[in-house]
This record gives structure tokens, C-alpha cells and sequence, in this order.
């Protein structure tokens, strides 16, 4: 049928704020600082960085040389780079269980923002501040959650909006809306960031976020910063090998992906000085809150900086949740493109059928996660609700899994001429660090995420 009617990104700058936008969405507003603040702050942060450097980066790159050297979707791409091989053509599959499960989990919080645009459209969290109690939104956030019927209402909407635009295909929309969004929502965090080092819990602020702590540091609080990396820069599951599957020639994935993870890191610490300075604004109000973190700490921190100008308490919190919401829509919409992609090219489904199919399935599951938070739920598996389950295993084991493998293949298996090729685009560009690069693939990274696995494991123990 249509095989090989594949779209491409049209411009390099079209492909640095797709990608981007994969990368950047509830992981670096809503799930870094929930994480940060759980494990300790600034300690995280720290091993949250050296993880993005050691092995992020160089599994980002591997993923784009695997996607745009084989033209095809992340579980075709092994099986063309390794015919026969069979221990490496598990790495697709898993890669798209995982993008299922993380689809489903995700739109929960997905459908969170999408009612707090509303409601901050409404102007309601202007009126819910007016009575003056102070944890207004705390109580107004869990009942919201543990409610069986709005929840599932907007997580079903946003998944359906994923659909609507994988479902018109990867090319213009993506590209375009991407290129209009992610610089819109970089000017509207850094002005927040601006907002809340003004209040009074900005020096707290500061100093949870870049003063480590470095006796808070454990195996729990490393394999939770790994987890992030792989999950903020949507490597370890093949995502980012389909995006680049869709690359022209002449883009540079080494610049690509060296600008990728440093626009996703930077939006990730600035909404840390956002909601830290915020979360040590309001009484009562700890760091280790959980994932209620960003949705309780924010629509306080506008009431309290913007008492004086209703206007403008009105219009940011409508406007940052609306953004939100659409970072969020660019991660899922990668999210969803990587099953689909593999339906259709490796099980030669065609293109509208797979888009449905990944829909109902992670609709189901979307479903059962938003209600495995209810109280009292029946959909807890070993004390933890389905939601946090599926967090746990796909950040913590499977995309780490995911990239330890992924660096193997790349160090071990696949061709140097491919590698070369794909890092200097067939000799056009000159590439430096051949061998720091191989190095890092071959050893550094494998070794490195190995260790912080079995360390977890309690089979070896340095921390
Ligand atoms: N990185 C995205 C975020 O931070 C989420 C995401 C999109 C993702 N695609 C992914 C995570 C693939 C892991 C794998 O919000």
C-alpha cells in the first residue's frame, strides 16, 4: 500500500522544535519537580545532569542515527540494521509497550491541565482564592483527582486531540505548531520564573534547588534521576529513532541533539525556580508534596503575587495552563506516532486503522490509571495504583533497560561506517569526538546504567 509514503520535516529549525517538542512537556514542569522535590532537591539535580551527559545525550544520538539511517519505524530499524539477530529485535517491541503504557499514565495528567485551562478560563480559581483559606487548592486538587467521572472526561478529550493530529499525518501540523508553541512557552516560563523570585520563599527556593545535600543521596534517589533523564528526553523506547526516521539528510544529529537536551534541561530547571520559590511561598506547603506539587503550588503563587491586578491573575494561569497543555500534546503526539508507525510499517496495518487502535488501547488504559487514583480503588497492584505502576516501570526500568541496550547495539554492533556516516553526514561535516563518542557508547553508558540498576537491586551497594 502507501509503505514509504513517509512525511519529512521540511527545515532544521522544524526539526530541533519537534523534537524539542517530544522532549519538553509534563516531564520537565510537572515530573522534575515533583521528583526533585521528593529526592532531595539540588543532589538530584546534580546526578539528574551528569545522567543527561553520560548517557542521555549519546542515546539520543544513537537513536537518531538508528531512525534516519533505516528510514523506518523503531522496530523495523534493528531488525534492517541486524538481520537475524534476534537479541536485539526485542528493543522495538519493548520500546512500544513501554510508549503504550507511558501514553496512558501521561494522559492523566494531561487531562488534569486541560481542566485547570478550563477552570482558570472561567476565571474559578480567582473566586476559590476569594474565601481565603489556605489550602483551598490542595482540597480542590484531590477532590478533582479522585473523582471517577471529570478526570476521564478530559483525559479522554486529550487523548482524542493526540489522535486528531497523528491522525492528519506528521508533516506541516507538528512542524508548524511546534515552531509558534515552544518559543511562546519559553518567554511565558522564563516571565513566571521572573514572578516568583520575587515572593518570599524565593531564597528557600534556591537554595532546595542548587545547594546539594549530598548525605540525601541513595540508590533510590539515583535510579530516580536516571529515570527522569531517559523520560524528560524521550529516549530509551525508540521515540526519538521514528522522529528521526522522518529527518532529511543534511541535519546535524549531533547539533540536533545537543540542542534538544539543552532546551529540555533549561525548561526543566527554570520550572524548578518556578514552583520552589512557590511551594516555600505557601504555609504549610512541603517539596515532597508528590505530583500534586505543580497543581496546588502554581494557582497559589498567582493568587499571591497578582493579588493587586485581577487581570493579570485572570490571564497568566489561563495562558500557562493552555501551554501546558500543548506541550503536553507535542509529547504524546510522539508518543503515539511511535505505535502507530510500528503497526503500520511492521504490521502492515494500514495507516487510519493503527491510529485508531493505539487510540482505544491507551484510552482503556488511560481510563483504568485516572481511576486507579480514586479512593479506595480496587486498581492497586502491590500498595501502588496503576498509575504510579506504570510511572515506576516505564521510567525507572524500561527506558533505562531501553537505553542500556540501545547504547550496546550502538557500541557493539552496528557497523562503524554507518555511525561515521550518520555523524558527519557522509564525510560533509567534520565530527571531533569519534572516539569519546564511541567510548561513551561502548562503555560509559552501558557500565553506568548497569551499575545503578543493580545497585537498586541491592546486588552490589556503593551508596
Ligand atoms: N519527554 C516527554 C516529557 O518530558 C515525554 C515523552 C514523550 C516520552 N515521548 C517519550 C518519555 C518517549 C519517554 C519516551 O514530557
Amino acid at each position: 500500500m502507501e509503505k514509504n509514503n513517509r512525511g519529512k520535516f521540511a527545515s532544521k529549525l522544524g526539526v530541533i522544535l519537534a523534537s524539542a517538542g517530544s522532549a519538553v512537556g509534563l516531564g520537565n514542569i510537572w515530573r522534575f519537580p515533583t521528583e526533585a522535590g521528593e529526592n532531595g532537591g539540588a543532589a538530584f539535580i546534580l546526578i539528574y545532569i551528569c545522567c543527561i551527559i553520560l548517557f542521555g545525550l549519546p542515546v539520543m544520538i544513537a537513536e537518531f542515527m538508528i531512525g534516519r539511517n533505516t528510514n523506518a519505524d523503531a522496530s523495523t530499524a534493528f531488525k534492517k540494521l541486524a538481520p537475524g539477530k534476534i537479541q536485539w529485535h526485542w528493543i522495538g517491541p519493548l520500546g512500544v509497550v513501554a510508549g503504550m503504557m507511558i501514553f496512558s499514565f501521561y494522559s492523566v495528567v494531561a487531562g488534569w491541565t486541560l481542566n485547570y485551562t478550563v477552570q482558570a478560563g472561567l476565571n474559578r480559581f480567582n473566586h476559590m482564592a476569594g474565601n481565603g483559606t489556605e489550602n483551598v487548592f490542595g482540597n480542590y486538587f484531590s477532590n478533582f483527582i479522585a473523582d471517577p467521572i471529570w478526570p476521564t472526561i478530559y483525559l479522554t478529550a486529550f487523548i482524542l486531540l493526540t489522535h486528531y493530529v497523528v491522525a492528519k499525518g506528521i508533516e506541516k501540523g507538528i512542524e508548524r505548531f511546534s515552531k509558534i508553541m515552544m518559543p511562546t512557552l519559553f518567554i511565558l516560563l522564563l516571565v513566571l520564573a521572573g514572578f516568583a523570585l520575587t515572593t518570599q520563599g524565593a531564597a528557600e527556593g534556591l537554595s532546595f534547588l542548587f545547594k546539594p545535600d549530598f548525605s540525601k543521596i541513595n540508590s533510590d534517589v539515583i535510579l530516580s534521576a536516571m529515570g527522569q533523564a531517559f523520560f524528560s528526553l524521550s529516549i530509551g523506547l525508540g521515540c526519538l529513532c521514528t522522529y528521526a526516521s522522518y529527518f532529511r539528510p543534511n541535519v546535524n544529529l549531533t547539533k540536533t541533539a545537543i540542542s534538544v537536551a539543552g532546551i529540555d534541561t533549561f525548561v526543566a530547571i527554570v520550572s524548578g525556580l518556578i514552583i520552589f520559590p512557590a511551594v516555600f511561598s505557601v504555609p504549610g506547603m512541603e517539596p515532597s508534596e508528590g505530583p500534586s506539587l505543580v497543581f496546588v503550588a502554581l494557582p497559589n503563587i498567582f493568587r499571591i503575587v497578582f493579588a493587586d491586578y485581577p487581570i493579570v491573575a485572570y490571564i497568566l494561569p489561563f495562558l500557562f495552563y493552555f501551554l501546558l497543555v500543548l506541550a503536553s500534546l507535542t509529547s504524546t503526539i510522539s508518543m503515539h506516532e511511535l505505535v502507530t508507525a510500528y503497526l503500520h510499517e511492521r504490521h502492515h496495518i494500514s495507516r487510519q486503522k493503527a491510529t485508531y487502535i493505539v487510540t482505544t488501547v491507551c484510552l482503556v488504559f488511560g481510563i483504568l490509571c485516572s481511576l486507579s487514583l480514586g479512593s479506595g480503588s480496587v486498581l492497586n497492584i502491590g500498595g501502588m495504583s496503576l498509575f504510579d505502576l506504570f510511572d515506576y516501570l516505564t521510567a525507572k526500568w524500561m527506558l533505562p533497560l531501553g537505553g542500556l541496550f540501545i547504547a550496546l547495539f550502538t557500541g557493539w554492533q552496528l557497523e562503524r561506517k554507518i555511525i561515521w556516516e550518520e555523524l558527519t553526514n557522509k564525510g560533509q561535516l567534520s565530527f571531533y569526538g569519534f572516539k569519546v563518542f564511541m567510548f561513551l557508547m561502548k562503555f560509559v553508558a552501558p557500565v553506568g546504567i548497569l551499575l545503578i540498576f543493580l545497585d537498586q537491586l541491592n546486588i552490589l551497594s556503593f551508596s
